[in-house]
């Protein structure tokens, strides 16, 4: 089931999160759930237990990605695919949507590629460990939905 999150969910989330922190995924507590409740966030579920999640920040005619992972242990089944098309098809509306990316987040990469989102930038040394952000765009809502 996906749904959008509650204020109740946060601790769900925060565990999710603390088992796979790393140079590409660093989000300590406090400022995870700021960005929680600045924003949208939308998650899946299986049997009451959070798979994944995404905080979608609106900013006008863009829609950012700020925050996503899926539960440790559940990686590479499907979890955040199905989770990213339906909610860029139901809870985004039009414009574009834009995401960052650990240069080495191999794993990551090849989602948002498999989603057709294009490489349109790069921040270097962006990250604490030397690495480069890599800047993600998807133009057309309807290259993955459709
Ligand atoms: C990146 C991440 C969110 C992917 O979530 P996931 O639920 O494992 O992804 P899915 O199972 O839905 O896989 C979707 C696609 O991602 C790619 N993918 C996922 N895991 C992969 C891996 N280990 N190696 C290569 N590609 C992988 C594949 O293209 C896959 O599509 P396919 O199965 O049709 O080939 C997950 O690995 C994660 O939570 N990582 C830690 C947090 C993180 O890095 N967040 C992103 C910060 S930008």
């Amino acid at each position: 089931m996906i749904r959008r999150l509650v204020e109740s969910d946060i601790n769900q989330v925060l565990s999710l999160t603390q088992s796979i922190q790393g140079p590409g995924f660093h989000w300590p507590e406090s400022l995870l759930r700021e960005e929680c409740r600045m924003h949208d966030v939308y998650g899946s579920f299986h049997e009451e237990q959070l798979m994944a999640f995404v905080v979608v920040a609106h900013r006008g005619w863009v829609s950012e990605l700020t925050v996503l992972a899926s539960r440790k242990g559940a990686h590479g089944k499907g979890w955040m695919k199905g989770l990213l098309c339906e909610v860029l098809e139901k809870f985004v509306q039009g414009g574009e949507v834009w995401l960052e990316v650990h240069e080495g987040n191999l794993a990551a990469i090849k989602l948002y590629e498999g989603l057709k989102f294009q490489l349109v930038g790069r921040r270097p040394r962006y990250y604490s460990d030397g690495a480069d952000a890599l800047q993600y765009t998807l133009f057309s809502k309807g290259s993955v939905v459709n």
